[in-house]
């Protein structure tokens, strides 16, 4: 061996062991839009911590969340262009990719109850709908849940005539929109970082969210009156940057999918719970009057809000649409 092979062998000897351990983790950037005390907050903060817990450091997750780094419709273009790989936004922000499917979670009353809900996500239709996204440069993991809609305004809304007029904030979904024409609303689209400041400014008069959602950002605080409908559902997707997942080591990428599978578990298991607290927590506050709806006046809702379906399945597609409803029937 000459002399300076020697001298690199010797070099390489010496750092192998230091060299390793400094080498640097491969870094997540997770970015979301909500508080961190929110369902999808929390399973976030668990899959980091499993994460970076059963790769020994090899990996490090930093959840961003409140749109710290990006609102709404940019976060999805962040995450194509790889300034950030993992994201949940929810099923009814993922039409700017042209996947206007996942809409179809928008429709009123589609869900009779979280069991049906999740025998469409867990199932065929949920599996489909996720491998639309992969000519986007997307992979999707996971489906977390948040719950079902309440509304709310600073006037009781109890009949489809109450809501005649009424500025209401939406996320960017056009079954959203048609679901407030259809009650006779006027809906504006906002990111969700806008909507509590639009509500206290009264750019809009009222929104839907879960509860959760509403109380992390205090839009109750300027919110009089709500109603728990529960007449449409609010759920996400938990998406990457497919051509990072596809680059990671084969033993790391095959951790961080059961890190996922165990945070979707946890997630499960706390988002009814996390809303019903929520819920509670605005009517201790004092600042909101909680009203739920008689079962006429729920008819009447439902009613009002029927036409949606025709106005919409051409949209998002009608086999998605009737495959839905089979499963859930
Ligand atoms: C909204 O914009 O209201 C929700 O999509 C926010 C979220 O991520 O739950």
């Amino acid at each position: 061996m000459n002399a300076l092979a020697a001298a690199l062998l010797a070099a390489l000897l010496a750092c192998a062991h230091p060299c390793a351990r400094a080498q640097a983790p491969i870094v997540i950037k997770f970015s979301h839009v909500v508080a961190p005390d929110t369902p999808k907050g929390r399973a976030a903060e668990r899959f980091r911590a499993l994460a970076e817990q059963r790769t020994e450091g090899r990996v490090k997750v930093e959840v961003y969340p409140n749109s710290q780094l990006y609102r709404d419709r940019e976060e999805l273009e962040a995450l194509q262009l790889g300034a950030v790989q993992m994201l949940a936004p929810s099923l009814a922000k993922f039409s700017p990719l042209g996947v206007k499917e996942f809409e179809a979670f928008d429709l009123p009353y589609i869900f009779p109850s979280k069991k049906a809900l999740y025998a469409v996500l867990e199932g065929r239709i949920g599996r489909n709908l996720l491998r639309k996204l992969e000519p986007k440069g997307i992979t999707g993991l996971a489906y977390w849940d948040n719950g079902f809609k309440i509304m709310s305004a600073n006037k009781p809304l109890l009949e489809p005539r109450d809501f005649r007029g009424l500025r209401m904030r939406i996320q960017a979904s056009k079954v959203l929109d048609a679901q407030m024409r259809a009650l006779g609303a006027q809906p504006l689209a906002l990111a969700f970082s806008e909507t509590a400041p639009a509500l206290r400014d009264g750019v809009v008069e009222g929104t839907e969210n879960t509860p959760s959602n509403m109380f992390t950002q205090r839009m109750h605080e300027s919110q009089a009156h709500l109603t728990v409908s529960n007449h449409g559902y609010l759920g996400y997707a938990v998406i990457v940057n497919k051509k990072f997942w596809d680059g990671l080591p084969r033993d790391i990428r095959s951790t961080l999918e059961r890190a996922m599978v165990d945070a979707t578990t946890y997630e499960k298991t706390i988002a009814q719970r996390t809303n019903d607290e929520a819920l509670e927590a605005i009517r201790r506050s004092g600042k909101t009057t909680i009203h739920t709806l008689t079962p006429a006046q729920e008819a009447a809702w439902r009613r009002a809000m029927a036409p949606v379906y025709t106005q919409m399945e051409g949209r998002i597609g009608k086999d998605v649409v009737g495959a839905i409803r089979q499963e859930v029937a």
